[in-house]
């Protein structure tokens, strides 16, 4: 094995990502093509992740079109440029692909909010009910899953499931209570959050509107009630920017991690986007595991072939049905 391929994996082990020097004069988005050409490599990007990120991948969506193409890609080796839940979805859709992820480290609150261990234990309380899963949670979790679901098809795959059946859904409490108001189903929640959706301002929010009488108020169902019951429209994040598309309104106050943004200027450029504000001064509404990923990283993970996202074999095949039926369910719904 060669000396740098050895150093980089000893980089790996200690935080997550190949923290390796890297020519400060090099043209990183040519680099980046070119390895992609080289290793029949695509890279897939949530819109959360940094512009110059979003600029150079081959796919920019939400969490369903991300699995949506990391099911159906003819490319040896997805990389995926956004958190660790993702790129294990794409891993136990295309278990033959090597599946990078540019730092290992870049988790998600609500994945962690969801231990499976404690998940079983809870399960156990409700032996007739289904599991619905947000599909931001563990591979390990979607084991314990019937059937995932996406912002962009949560009430669609709620309304599947037969009336008279119980359902757990995990692990975003926020989310669920949208779907109880949503379908009037009466849901069992896991008690988990989004570092990220909760801390938006109420009291922010309604300053910056009377400033802006004009602008629209649009949030994504990760966030609280309080915030919710605020907005003139509600959605997943290809849902907020095909929102801010197709709306009349030129002013958009958006309480989702600002990210998004980038699409929403590039396709409505004359356009005003103003991120919603945090209950603090800080930038605490940008999501700290989605901003892990910078292009010097994506760069050494494409040219080094690493971090690789691995599943043990039996969370795949007891994983990935879950994921299928979500799939199969929106595909059904023209999602
Ligand atoms: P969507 O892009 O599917 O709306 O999900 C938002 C999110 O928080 C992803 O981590
Ligand atoms: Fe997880 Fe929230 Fe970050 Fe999305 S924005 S990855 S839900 S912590």
């Amino acid at each position: 094995m060669n000396q740098e391929f050895v150093q980089a994996e000893r980089a790996i082990d200690r935080n997550g990502f190949l923290d390796m020097e890297v020519d400060p004069t090099l043209d990183l988005a040519a680099e980046i093509e070119q390895l992609k050409k080289e290793k029949n490599a695509i890279i897939l990007a949530h819109y959360y992740q940094e512009s110059e990120i979003q600029d150079i991948a081959d796919y920019i969506g939400d969490s369903l079109g991300l699995s949506q193409q990391a099911a159906q890609t003819d490319a040896d080796m997805i990389v995926f440029a956004g958190v660790h839940f993702m790129a294990e979805t794409a891993k136990m859709l295309s278990p033959e692909k090597k599946v990078l992820l540019p730092d290992l480290k870049a988790g998600c609150s609500l994945a962690d909010s969801c231990p499976p261990h404690l998940f079983r234990k809870f399960k156990e309380k409700y032996p007739d009910h289904m599991v619905v899963s947000y599909i931001n949670c563990t591979a390990e979790l979607k084991t314990l899953t019937d059937i995932c679901c996406t912002s962009t098809n949560a009430v669609q795959i709620i309304e599947s499931i037969p009336e008279d059946k119980g359902i757990i859904f995990a692990p975003d409490r926020n989310l669920g209570a949208y779907l109880v108001k949503k379908t009037g189903r009466d849901l069992v929640l896991w008690n988990g959050t989004c570092m990220v959706h909760e801390i938006f301002s109420n009291e922010k929010i309604t300053k910056l509107r009377m400033r802006h009488p004009e602008a629209k108020f649009i949030a994504h169902p990760e966030c609280e009630a309080h915030i919710l019951d605020m907005a003139d429209y509600i959605g997943s994040t290809s849902g907020l920017l095909r929102y801010t598309r197709e709306n009349d309104a030129q002013e958009f106050i958006v309480a989702t991690e600002p990210g998004i943004i980038h699409q929403m200027e590039k396709a409505s450029p004359e356009k005003t986007f103003i991120p919603a504000p945090p209950n603090n001064t800080c930038a605490c509404n940008e999501c700290p595991h989605m901003k892990r990923n910078t292009m010097e990283k994506l760069y050494l993970c494409m040219k080094y072939e690493l971090p690789e996202v691995t599943l043990p074999q039996w969370v795949i095949d007891q994983g990935v049905a879950s994921i299928n039926r979500m799939l199969d369910i929106s595909a059904k719904a023209g999602l």
